[in-house]
């Protein structure tokens, strides 16, 4: 039997469903045999950059795991390139952006795009996404957050401790934040331009966000979170997503969003008392755990799920994304697993 219409959407809405819906963080990627297929043949930018096949990869992953929802198969990195950044995804050693911001000049020379066009092949995918997507499964589109793309944009790369991110914007504020505001204003046009293609709802991903104190949380990035958040076209629900944030949830639920991420580290029952009923929350599973044996799997989705309490306003996802080495039986066995357990 087909899942019922629209479980997803319903539950960032915080409305009572008829089980809690699921989807999974890098659910289309390297676990799968038949990506890894796929890629052997044509590169990750290539991949993003042609609408066709990043739909199917998209919807053929949302099907074959029967998750409520399917997200879009592109990446956070990718509107740098029309705001004048040089990317790369090298083999084996993730992004890689070569005209990185070292100096206040550089924020200079970073290019404003309020509607970035240039992205237009994103919202072909998504219109293709919607148009093939069974519609009971709802379509996520997303995009990173200004602080987490400012660490990549300035580190040049991913990074352990983003002391190149983080010296930059203590020594130089006001042009950290003006590189901050030109990543909000074209976050909100390259995430209103996916809902107007179709997208139901999206996330926002704060990836590196956790490595900040609270304090500098509240005077760099909670602001342009709020005015990414006010520049949403209404309606559409968001979520809010973030790893190591024990420390500002409160903060975060604060600057915005419908739905708060919560990664592996915290009790899901004690952050979402923490956060109030105003909010669903996301998550959150250990993704380690999916590496076997299934019976731990099984227990511990259990308990999240016995922490939820069928409590409308739970998404089931993992606290961060699929890892590659993971065995593909057990996401599906997990996806069938949370259906079976939280019927209602
Ligand atoms: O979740 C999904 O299935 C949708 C697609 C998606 C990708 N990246 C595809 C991808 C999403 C939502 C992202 C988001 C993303 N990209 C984030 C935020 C989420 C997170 O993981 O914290 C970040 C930080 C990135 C940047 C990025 N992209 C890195 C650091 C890497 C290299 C590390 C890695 O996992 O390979 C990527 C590459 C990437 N993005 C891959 C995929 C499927 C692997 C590319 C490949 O096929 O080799």
């Amino acid at each position: 039997m087909p899942l019922p219409a629209n479980t997803f959407v319903s539950a960032c809405r915080r409305q009572n469903t008829s089980h809690t819906p699921v989807w999974l963080m890098r659910q289309a990627g390297r676990y799968q045999p038949e990506y890894r297929e796929l890629r052997a043949k044509v590169g990750f930018l290539e991949l993003c950059h042609r609408p066709e096949l990043a739909a199917k990869v998209t919807i053929d992953a949302a099907n074959w795991l029967d998750t409520d929802a399917a997200i879009l198969f592109a990446d956070i990195l990718l509107i740098l390139e029309p705001m004048g950044f040089d990317l790369e995804f090298v083999k084996g050693d993730g992004p890689a952006i070569h005209n990185p911001v070292r100096a206040a000049v550089d924020v200079e020379r970073v290019l404003d795009v309020e509607t970035p066009e240039s992205l237009g092949y994103v919202y072909e995918a998504v219109k293709l996404i919607r148009r093939d997507l069974p519609k009971h499964r709802d379509l996520i589109g997303f995009a990173g957050a200004p602080f987490t793309l400012a660490c990549y944009a300035i580190e040049g790369g991913g990074s352990r401790h983003y002391d190149k991110a983080k010296t930059f914007m203590y020594q130089n504020p006001q042009s950290f934040y003006q590189l901050m505001q030109k990543l909000t204003e074209a976050t909100i046009g390259y995430l209103n331009a996916q809902i107007a293609a179709g997208a139901d709802v999206v996330q926002l991903f704060d990836s590196w966000v956790g490595n900040l104190s609270l304090r500098d949380y509240v005077a760099h990035v909670q602001p342009h979170m709020k005015r990414l958040f006010e520049g949403l076209t209404k309606g559409v629900p968001s979520i809010h997503f973030g790893t190591d944030t024990g420390h500002l949830l409160e903060a975060q639920r604060d600057a915005g969003g419908d739905v708060i991420g919560l990664d592996w580290r915290a009790n899901l029952d004690e952050s979402w008392a923490r956060l109030g009923s105003g909010v669903a929350v996301q998550g959150n599973l250990d993704p380690i755990l999916l590496l076997g044996p299934w019976s731990e799997i099984e227990r511990q989705t259990r308990l999240i799920l016995d922490q939820a309490a069928n409590r409308p306003g739970h998404i089931f996802n993992l606290g961060h994304g699929i890892l590659p080495s993971t065995p593909p039986d057990n996401v599906r066995r997990l996806v069938d697993f949370v259906h079976e357990y939280s019927k209602r």
